[in-house]
């Protein structure tokens, strides 16, 4: 069988993997935080940035993207996703909406669970902004990151105020 993935953060704007179909989706009773460390992508071991993850929010949601990926592909793809996201995402079945469609559907996406090795939680938002501002990685500069995810969720047409205020308080800071 075919599999959906939900990608939120950099699987939005850099899939790199195979798919059938990409369709704009929401995940209810989730809210998207820049609560994770990066040691290997958007910052180093001695110096982490920050990337996305998903924390249980009873009334809330996040907007992403999902993919549809052939049943043929599953296990390479995986095997290459867990390998990207080994620092501290666990993959997770789900239950998604595709937009535009009343119906929900079964899924999979990547979550970073409070309390993992990587986890550095929450900050007030110049906290976060400082050190998103001031970190790089193998994947390049974290700002980079946010400004892609910021872009990537005004084209979905979706809004989410975590990653907005962020934003707007990087470019700020930079001025
Ligand atoms: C995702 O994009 O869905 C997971 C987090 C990330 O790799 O940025």
């Amino acid at each position: 069988m075919n599999v959906w993935l939900f990608g939120y953060g950099s699987l939005i704007w850099h899939p790199d993997i195979d798919y059938i179909a990409r369709e704009p989706a929401r995940l209810h009773g989730w809210e998207r935080r820049f609560w994770q460390g990066s040691h290997d992508h958007r910052g180093l071991p001695h110096s982490p940035g920050r990337v996305v993850t998903l924390i249980e929010s009873h009334r809330g949601h996040c907007d992403g993207v999902a993919y549809l990926v052939d049943a043929d592909a599953i296990a390479a793809t995986f095997e290459a996703l867990d390998y990207r996201e080994k620092n501290g995402y666990q993959r997770r079945n789900i239950t998604l909406q595709l937009t535009g469609n009343e119906q929900s559907t079964q899924g999979v996406t990547y979550i970073a669970p409070e309390g993992n090795h990587a986890y550095l939680g929450p900050a007030p938002i110049a906290e976060l902004a400082q050190q998103i501002r001031t970190s790089e990685g193998p994947s390049g500069r974290n700002d980079d990151y946010l400004l892609e995810l910021a872009r990537a969720l005004r084209e979905l047409d979706a809004h989410d105020s975590h990653v907005f205020e962020l934003e707007a308080a990087v470019i700020g800071g930079a001025a």
